[in-house]
C-alpha cells in the first residue's frame, strides 16, 4: 500500500527564518508532503503581507520537492480535515516554547482527536532564533543574515526602503 501522510506546518513566519527551514527540513524527511501554512493573522500586525510572506516561504523551501506553501485564515483543523493532513508541526527551541505548544496541541486535539500534533526539536544553532528577534535586530540595523535565508534579508531590506520612503 503506497503512503502519502500530509502535514501541515502552520505559523505566522514573519520572517521565515532559519529555524522554521530547519524545523520545515526535519518535517519533510518524516512525512510524504509537508504544506508550511502561512497564517493571515489579523490579531497581529504582521510586518509582511500575506503574499510576502508566502512568496518568501516560497523561495526559501524551493528545494524541497515535497514541501508545499498555503495561505490560510480561520481554524487550522478545518484546513487539516480539508487537505487531509494527519499531522500538524509545530517546532521546539527550548523549554519556554513548552507551555504555548502544549496548550495549542490540546485545544487541537480537543477540535480534531484524528489529527496527532507532532513537536520537533530545533537544531541547536536555532534554539535563540525567532521572528520577533529578526525584526528587532533588523530595524536597529543590524546583520540579520545569520537567522534567516539570503532571500529573506533581501526582502526585509526591501521593506525597509518602502518603509523609509
Ligand atoms: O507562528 P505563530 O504565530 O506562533 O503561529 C500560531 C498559529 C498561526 C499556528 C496559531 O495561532 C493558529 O493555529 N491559528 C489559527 C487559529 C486556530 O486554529 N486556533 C486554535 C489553535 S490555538
Amino acid at each position: 500500500m503506497s503512503s502519502n501522510r500530509l502535514a501541515l506546518y502552520p505559523g505566522s513566519f514573519d520572517p521565515f527564518t532559519y529555524g522554521h527551514l530547519d524545523i520545515v527540513t526535519r518535517a519533510s524527511n518524516l512525512f510524504d508532503r509537508v504544506a508550511v501554512t502561512v497564517a493571515v493573522n489579523k490579531d497581529k500586525a504582521p510586518l509582511f503581507t500575506i503574499d510576502e510572506r508566502c512568496a518568501m516561504v516560497e523561495e526559501a523551501t524551493g528545494h524541497l520537492s515535497n514541501v508545499s506553501v498555503v495561505p490560510f485564515e480561520g481554524l487550522l483543523v478545518d484546513l487539516a480535515r480539508e487537505r487531509g493532513a494527519c499531522a500538524l508541526i509545530r517546532g521546539l527551541r527550548q523549554v519556554g516554547d513548552f507551555d504555548y505548544e502544549f496548550r495549542m496541541a490540546f485545544a487541537n486535539r480537543k477540535l480534531a482527536p484524528e489529527i496527532e500534533t507532532v513537536l520537533l526539536v530545533t537544531s541547536e544553532a536555532h534554539a535563540f532564533t525567532s521572528a520577533s528577534i529578526v525584526r528587532d535586530v533588523f530595524r536597529w540595523g543590524g546583520d540579520v543574515s545569520h537567522f534567516v535565508p539570503a532571500t529573506v534579508v533581501a526582502a526585509l531590506e526591501k521593506k525597509g526602503l518602502e518603509q523609509d520612503t
